[in-house]
């Protein structure tokens, strides 16, 4: 049976997989991401050879968090992260010795959630991941969509707010600022810090202070129902949804999967989302909405969707 290897590149965590045909892992490994960004393909490298010992691999898929070129090669850039211009392929191909494609980060997870996930069987698929940033994949008649230059489905850059906050991207007001897991962090600790007595659940959690909330501390006060955080899901929540009302406009999926950190916190994100998605929706009640769910691979979609797109899927 042909076994590729997925290697999701995150922001703490390098995660590696060997993935059979039918999009089992078999094999894993996780190694931390370096803070020298200059050692991040290194240990690409490393968390590939340690994975595929013993395995007889035909090629590997890399899901990055940037804008892909179209051969599939380098991250001409990254929001988030410093690479640019980063000849990705090229590196890992001379570490590892076999042939590696580069693809965005959530079209990868996209893929894997639409061939074997919460949209497997569907052809139509749109996918938000909500973490540091949105990242966004997008499945049209069974095809990932790619763009003419590689670095279509950018959904976290589409412009939310015009004249709205700045972006990593260089512009201001994209729905990465509003509807990612940084902004829930950041609309969190203001609350924390206006109202306090309303976020003692949340305040419990850190070291007392709005400053120690970090990300899980607000999906596990969500559920012991502290306020301050389901103020901040909500809000959040709201603007996935007018995105989902916008996407929709435009490409009329079929589902809408919300994956990413964020939406571990399930329901308690995606109802407020699903209800204001159906609200701001062109002809909102008297047309079909896609349907709207939470991603199933959870942090395997990545390795899943980057392993079966090295087989040339997709394309
Ligand atoms: C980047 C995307 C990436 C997303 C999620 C965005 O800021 O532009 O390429 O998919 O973050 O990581
Ligand atoms: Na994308
Ligand atoms: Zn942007």
């Amino acid at each position: 049976m042909a076994l590729t290897v997925g290697v999701d590149i995150g922001g703490t965590k390098i995660a590696a997989g060997v993935v059979d045909e039918q999009g089992a892992i078999l094999e894993r490994v996780k190694l931390a991401t370096p803070h020298d960004s200059a050692q991040v393909a290194a240990t690409i490298a490393e968390a590939v050879n340690t994975v595929r010992q013993g395995h007889e691999i035909e090629a590997v898929g890399l899901g990055a968090a940037g804008f892909v070129s179209a051969d599939r090669a380098t991250v001409l850039f990254a929001a988030n992260m410093s690479w640019r211009n980063e000849p990705l392929r090229d590196r890992i191909e001379a570490m590892v010795n076999l042939p590696v494609v580069v693809e965005n980060d959530a079209n990868v997870a996209a893929w894997g959630e639409a061939r074997f996930g919460a949209g497997s069987g569907r052809d139509n698929v749109v996918m938000l991941t909500i973490g540091t940033g949105v990242g966004g994949g997008v499945i049209i008649g069974g095809r990932l969509l790619r763009g003419h230059f590689g670095i279509g489905a950018e959904l976290g850059h589409y412009r939310a707010v015009p004249d709205g906050l700045p972006c990593g991207c260089g512009q201001h007001g994209c729905i990465e600022q509003y509807a990612s897991g940084s902004a829930l962090t950041r609309i969190v600790k203001q609350g924390a810090a206006r109202e306090p007595e309303r976020a003692k659940i949340l305040l419990g959690l850190g070291d007392g202070t709005p400053e120690g909330i970090v990300g899980s501390h607000i999906t596990v006060a969500a559920r012991e129902g502290d306020p301050v955080a389901l103020e901040g899901f909500t809000e959040v929540a709201t603007w996935i949804g007018q995105a989902m009302a916008d996407m929709t406009a435009i490409l009329d999926p079929g589902v809408i999967i919300l994956g990413g950190g964020v939406s571990e916190a399930g329901e308690i994100l995606v109802a407020p989302a699903r209800k204001a998605y159906q609200e701001k929706a062109p002809a909102a009640g008297q047309r079909p909405l896609a349907e709207v769910v939470v991603a199933t691979l959870g942090p395997d979609a990545g390795i899943i969707g980057a392993a079966d797109l090295a087989r040339d899927r997709g394309m």
